[in-house]
């Protein structure tokens, strides 16, 4: 078999990443790329997409020639992606309309207090298993609608394309010839049906959305379009497209109900495995689709957190605090705890389970005997409280019984954030040995496409290399936990 192998495309919130993963699961290259943060102003955040595509095709290019391989021997390309961010374009020139805005940004937070205005939250629940916060794509797209005035010229032309970034990059790579996305991604805009499995007539209508710009839906598995000729050489089939958190479900095998996993990126994204019934919205954690393949669905529950690697950046490019990643790791084996300072990274609001989005970050506990590594140890701890806040939350409202729980990302990198995260969540934490779950779990969908497994065979592909169990003594936890909530209730409402 000359076509053997599978690249993955993971393109995230700060980096894009190709890999390219043999026919069981093993890496033999990868190659990732930045793009630029676009802060135009405080609390907005935009993408270029145009920038967001050509290190898309650079990073494929370098995975593959990193690999020694051909791009005749690629069997299958799988994208997952930043969820939620939305990109608008022509579909005459294929330029875009303006900046992608992304899942962090804030500018829509007014619509969706209008939402809850108009008594319309329960409803948006029910039909999308979300909750009105400008994290979500509907606003987004209404706010572009309302301010951009090229995108309603285009719009008005019969010209506009609008989709989530796996949309944009299909499009873009099958050289408008597919404008599809999956139903993940669809999952994630508050403009999908999430029992009916198809885009909602009347939040369309509320939102003022037109049906005929947004993307069709597909399956998370199965070849949905082919790469065109001109990028590789060669015609490659896309094989499986997925939201990376749900990719990284997928990736860490949580098949079985109640399996759950925490992904450590820019933020941090906790997913229950609820099988093909939908649990009922509970406050202050989404209903979301964990995949759908071949008309089958799978539900899950989740806990999203805004800030985790997120906050250790900002330690190191704003603050400065730090030099490197490697700095942390020396800085928490010196330093046992933060000397009571608590440090809440609201920094674009309050995700699960508190949803406020006019929360802002806030350092609390500081005395003139605080350090730098205090405020470093106590970045790194608010990473364990967060996941803490929504654990407990599942225990406690959605009643589900968490015996462990599977972790993955750049982050589950550092043993003493793991070790800390073991010790306030009371349960063993396991580690994924390749950290990059979230493109593996796209590889595994794109690779089932084309016949190279089943799911029982994915199973056993991604061992654990690490299992953390909780050493810190409990009274210890109990009254630091209950300073990180103290911490937290005062950062809320900053902005009001
Ligand atoms: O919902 C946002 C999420 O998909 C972003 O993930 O990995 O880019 O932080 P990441």
């Amino acid at each position: 078999m000359r076509r053997k192998y599978i690249i993955s495309l993971d393109q995230g919130t700060t980096s894009t990443r190709a890999i390219v993963f043999d026919a069981s699961g093993v890496c033999l290259a990868q190659s990732a790329r930045k793009h630029e943060q676009i802060y135009p102003q405080p609390g907005f955040v935009s993408h270029n997409p145009k920038e967001i595509f050509f290190n898309s095709v650079e990073v494929i290019k370098k995975a593959v020639w990193d690999a020694g391989i051909q791009f005749d021997e690629v069997a299958v390309l799988g994208i997952t992606n930043q969820r939620e961010t939305i990109v608008f374009w022509d579909k005459v020139t294929g330029e875009p309309a303006c900046d992608a805005i992304v899942w962090q940004c804030r500018r829509s937070a007014d619509i969706c207090k209008q939402i809850i205005l108009d008594g319309y939250e329960e409803e948006v629940r029910q039909r999308t298993g979300l909750l009105p916060d400008p994290y979500f794509s509907a606003s987004k797209i209404k706010w572009t609608f309302e301010n951009v005035p090229e995108v309603r010229r285009l719009h008005d032309q019969n010209r506009l394309l609008v989709g989530t970034i796996d949309s944009y990059l299909v499009w873009k790579l099958t050289k408008g010839k597919n404008h599809v996305t999956d139903y993940t991604n669809a999952s994630r805009t508050m403009l999908f049906h999430i029992h009916d499995m198809k885009w909602d007539e009347k939040l369309l209508q509320y939102f003022g959305i037109p049906r005929e710009i947004l993307p069709d839906l597909v399956s998370s598995s199965g070849i949905c379009g082919y790469v065109d000729r001109e990028f590789f050489g060669e015609v490659i089939p896309i094989g499986g497209v997925a939201g990376d958190q749900h990719a990284a479900l997928f990736g860490q095998a949580c098949f079985q109900i109640g399996d759950i996993k925490n992904t450590y990126g820019t933020g941090c994204f906790i997913l229950a495995n609820t099988g093909s019934v939908a649990a009922s919205p509970q406050r202050g954690l989404l209903t979301t689709l964990a995949w759908s393949i071949n008309g089958e669905t799978v539900y899950a529950l989740e806990g999203s957190i805004f800030s985790a690697g997120a906050s250790i950046e900002w330690l190191m490019n704003e603050l400065k605090l730090i030099s490197g990643i490697g700095e942390i790791e020396f800085i928490l084996s010196s330093t046992p705890d933060s000397n009571g300072v608590y440090f809440v990274p609201a920094f674009s609001g309050l995700s699960a389970p508190h949803w406020d989005m006019f929360a802002r970050g806030s350092i609390f506990g500081m005395s003139f005997s605080t350090q730098k590594e205090h405020i470093v140890r106590a970045v790194c701890d608010s990473i364990a409280y967060q996941s803490a806040d929504i654990i407990n939350y599942m225990k406690d409202s959605a009643d589900m019984d968490i015996a462990k729980i599977k972790v993955d990302g750049g982050v589950t990198r550092n043993n003493h954030i793991m070790q800390f995260t073991s010790d306030v969540l009371r349960i063993p934490v396991e580690r994924s040995a390749f950290s990059e779950t979230t493109a593996l779990g796209a590889a595994y969908l794109a690779g089932m496409a084309v016949g190279f497994y089943d799911m029982e065979q994915v199973k056993k592909l991604n061992p654990p290399d690490r299992v953390f169990v909780p050493e810190l003594d409990q009274d210890t936890v109990i009254e630091k936990y209950k300073n990180w909530m103290k911490a937290v209730d005062r950062s809320k409402n900053w902005l009001l």
